[in-house]
This record gives structure tokens, sequence and C-alpha cells, in this order.
């Protein structure tokens, strides 16, 4: 495995930056364009599924009447069986990818925007060149060769632009779709499968009268995040599910901007869950409600068996306080947020709804999936007691098990920092500099210590970690913000392989991450995209 240093860094990024290309020509069903290679595909690397994704612009029908103008990812298979690509034609989603862990996968990523892009894959365990960092975007016209071995276990993961300081609109216009993993050990637990297995992808959008995307984000929306109009599933307004009366996996992906889903059934029915974002919990676990925050996953098992036809069910996103109440100074003003309409953002400068610019405020109670049963159909509707076994991460064996690595989360003016810093390329600082193979104790501290960092605005950031999936070891909260977490502190998923943790107003959040096999960058960032835009992102060096 090649370690990158700066200096390599910089060549590389040279070398991107000159398209160095072969020039091989590959046809486009969109339109003839010739891309030039900006790296060339290993002659020793035979791949079992090859994959040509181009992005262009595109217009299609997601309302009647006019069409939408969106980013459009199609892909095309060159090797591989036809289930491995569904190009969700007719919405903006990106093709869901369907792999097997252990197989090789040659992506061909070909880019005809009117803009620089790069694709990432969230969650996946990949070397450090294939995991597309903002520094391998390629321009309008240019191929990026992606190679790389499927090493996850079986789970629900997902693939966005990661674009320097435009992921966040880039994402929205359509640069994010799903990459679902399975693995022999999940096969045979005969979970729900084919018509019994729904990929839910969460995300909510504005748009115009002509139909057409709005991204607009002044200043507060910026430092708040993104919140659209309207949710839409699966890339479609008004979604409905229809079931047959059979058990369901249903697996939830938030890929929205920044919009945080207390995920709970109409019916009080609670949550099963099955899986988060790396794969299979070790056996099934009942909440009331789900926090999910941009970037995670949660799989459900839902069992419909019982209902009659005919009936209706509705997940829905509950009320929570989004901001804390517990603050001082600048927070001040005790409890004026906590429902309803309005005044959702809490105390202080942050609240009296002043950023609620949107229809549909960030904690409010809202419908996001309807679920109709529309017809009877026998069948084995039992869930496994045991779904996959995991071996815990133990403290002991960290690398800095009695000197945990601290990342405070704040925000001030116009900026979203870690540690106090800022976005970067070739900025790597002494405490972001993690040896290979070693398994590290990382605490996300987002106003817990009663500092000034977390209190200025207290707002909720979902930490995400490129490379390999972690643990959750603690989560911990400051006693000024009980009334606030007391909205939210039964929805949390702390077992399982996690590659997203949100972490709450008040909160520390506690994990153990593997940094095995890659060297490299792997970055480290907020994954509400408009924090991440605003420079809440930072790469660590493995080496
Ligand atoms: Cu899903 Cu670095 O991102
Ligand atoms: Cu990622
Ligand atoms: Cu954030």
């Amino acid at each position: 495995m090649k370690t990158t240093t700066n200096l390599q860094r910089r060549n590389l990024l040279k070398y991107a930056a000159l398209g160095i290309a072969g020039a091989v020509t590959y046809p486009s069903w969109a339109q003839a364009v010739e891309f030039a290679r900006v790296n060339a595909p290993s002659a020793d690397f035979l791949p079992d599924v090859e994959i040509e994704l181009t992005m262009n612009t595109a217009d299609v029908a997601i309302f009647t009447g006019e069409k939408t103008r969106i980013w459009k990812i199609t892909g095309k298979i060159i090797t591989g069986p036809s289930g491995v690509l569904d190009n969700n034609e007719g919405t903006y989603l990106a093709p869901t990818l369907r792999f097997k862990k252990g197989q090789k996968i040659r992506l061909i990523l070909n880019n005809n925007l009117p803009a620089q892009s790069i694709l990432h894959w969230h969650g996946l365990h990949v070397p450090a060149n294939m995991d597309g960092n903002p520094m391998y975007a390629i321009k309008q016209g240019e191929t990026y060769i992606y190679e790389f071995e499927i090493l996850n276990r079986a789970g629900t993961y997902f693939y966005h632009s990661h674009t320097h300081g435009v992921t966040a609109r880039q994402v929205y216009s359509g640069l994010a779709g799903l990459l679902i993993v399975s693995d022999d050990q999940e096969q045979a637990l005969n979970l729900p499968s084919g018509d019994l297995d729904v990929p839910l992808v969460l995300q909510d959008r504005s748009f115009d009268e002509h139909n057409q995307l709005v991204y607009s984000v002044h200043r507060m929306q910026r430092m708040q995040g993104f919140l659209g109009d309207q949710i839409l599933v699966n890339g479609r307004p008004d979604f409905v599910l229809p079931v047959a009366t059979r058990a369901y996996r249903l697996r939830l992906v938030n890929g929205s901007n920044s919009r945080i889903y207390k995920l709970a059934w109409d019916d009080d029915t609670p949550l099963t869950v099955i899986g988060v974002d790396g794969g299979l919990l070790e056996s099934p676990e009942q909440y009331p409600y789900v926090m999910l925050a941009p970037g995670e996953r949660l799989e459900l098992w839902m069992d419909f068996s019982k209902r009659t036809v005919g009936s209706e069910l509705t997940l829905r996103s509950l009320q929570f306080d989004v901001a804390a109440h517990g603050g001082m100074g600048m927070m001040g003003g005790g409890r004026m947020g906590g429902g309803g309409r309005r005044g959702m953002m809490g105390g202080g400068m942050m609240g009296g709804g002043m950023m609620s610019i949107s229809t549909l405020p960030s904690g409010s109670d809202y419908p996001l999936v309807k679920i109709r049963v529309t017809k009877k159909e026998q069948g084995n509707n039992t869930l496994p007691k045991a779904l996959t076994p995991i071996t815990a991460l133990q403290v002991k064996n960290a690398a800095n098990a009695a000197n945990p690595k601290t990342i405070t989360l704040s925000m001030r003016h116009m900026s979203a920092l870690l540690n106090g810093r800022s976005y970067a390329m070739n900025d790597i600082q002494p405490d972001e500099i993690i040896p290979v193979n070693s398994l590290q104790l990382i605490e996300f501290d987002n106003g817990f210590d009663g500092g000034m960092h977390g209190m200025m605005m207290a707002m909720p950031h979902p930490m995400h970690l490129h490379g390999e999936q972690f643990q959750i070891i603690k989560r911990e909260v400051n006693l000024r913000f009980n009334d606030s977490h007391a909205s939210v502190s039964s929805g949390f998923v702390q077992s399982g392989w996690k590659d997203t943790a949100l972490v709450m107003p008040g909160e520390k959040v506690t994990i153990l991450k593997p940094f095995n096999d890659f060297k490299g960058l792997f970055m480290y960032h907020c994954h509400n995209l408009e924090h991440e835009d605003l420079g809440m992102m930072r790469d660590f060096i493995i080496n």
C-alpha cells in the first residue's frame, strides 16, 4: 500500500489538474462526449463488476406539468449481472448499486456536468485514492476510475458527491444514491427479500412554481443547514408504499442535507431495528422512536401480517428540540422552543423562528412514509432471534486508551469548526496523524465540557468518519441540556457498526474506530452538508 505524503498529494493534485489522460473514448448515451481519464485502470485488477457512471444534467417528471432540471447519474453495466444496477429512471436519485462482499468493483465515473465533482462511497472501507476525497474532483469531460474490493459486511451504504465547498448543492441536485451490499451470512438468515426488501431514501426539497429545485441558503440557513418544504421518498413526493400482509425489511437512508428525523410509527407500534449504518445488529432491538441524522441508515423489520387489507400506517417524524435550552450567555432566554409550529430552534439568538425559514421546521411533527396494505399474502414472517455476531471493540485495545482523541464541535459567525479548525486541503495537524492498523478512542464533544465551544450555538452535528465502521462506546450529556435532550434520549441505537453518529447539543459521544489496511487521507466531518461546506470537515492521515 502506498503512503501518501504531503508532497505526493500535491503531485496528485497537479496530476489531476493537468488531466493527464490516455484519452480512451467511451460512448455516452446522452450525447457523444469523449472523456479524458485522469487515472488509469490497473492491469492486474480483474473486476467482477464493472459499471460506467455518467453524470449529466437531465430533466425528469417529478410532478405533473413542467419537468425538473436535475443532475442525474446514469449507469451502464460493462461487466456483471443485470441486478447490480438500477438507474432509478424518472427520479433525481442516482442508480442503486447492489454488490456482494468480496466482489472486485470497477466504477468508471464520467463527468459531463458543468462543474467539477467527485463521488464518495459512504461507509465503504476502500483505499484512500478510491474514497472520493475532494482533492480528486474531476472537471467536465474527465473520467475518474475507481477500483476496489467490497470488504464491508452486508449493509445499506450510499454514495454521493464530495466536492469541495459544493457537496450540499450537488447532493441536492441529485448526486446521491444507494449502494447495497449483501453477503452469505446475511443471505442465510432468510430475511424478507425481493419485493419485501424496500429501501426508503428520505430527503427534503423545495420547488418553485415551475417545478424547479430551489436551493437558496442565506446566512442563517447555512448555519442551520438547508431545510426543504417537502419530504420526498425515493425521489418522489406523495410517496405511498403498497405492502402485502407479510413481514418487510425497510432500509431507511437519511439522504437529506441537514434534516434530522425522529422516526416512529403513527399507531405507537415500537420500531423493530435490525440494522444500522454498517449492517445487521446481533439481534433485533425495539425503540419507541429512533433518531436518524443525515448520513445515517436504519434497517427496520415490520410485520404487516396481522393487518387488514385497506388499512394504512404512517412512519412519522415526531417533535423534538433541535437546539439546546441548557446553554448560558447567548443562548439565554430559557425554554422558548419545544414544539408545534414555531420557535423550533430553542432559546436565544437561534430562537424565535428566526431560522425556521422552511415551512417544515426541523423538529416539528410531520408524516414521512405512508404505507397501505393492499393484498393478502401467505408466507414465512418470522424474525430471527439472532442476526449476525458482532465482536465488541475493547477500550483497552485502543492505541490511545488512556488519552482519547477529543474533537470539539463548534459554530461561530459563518464557520463550523472541528477543534477550532476549518477544512483546508494539505493541512494535516499533528493530532490528525493516525498509525495504520491501530484502534483509536475518539470523543466528539458538542458542548459537553461546558465550555463556550458548544454553548455559543448549540446545534446537532451528525459526525461521520470515512474508512472503516466504528462502534459507539458511550453517549453522555451535560446536565444543563437535560430538558432538550429528553425529547431525543430514547432514540439512539448504540449497538452495531456505525459510520455516522449524531451528536446532540450538550452531548459527548465516544467511539472506538479501527484504522486498518489503508494508508492515506480519510476524512472526518459533520454530515449536515451545509456545515460540511462551511468547513466542518478535516482529514486524518493514516500512515
Ligand atoms: Cu457521506 Cu464524507 O461523506
Ligand atoms: Cu463517507
Ligand atoms: Cu454540523
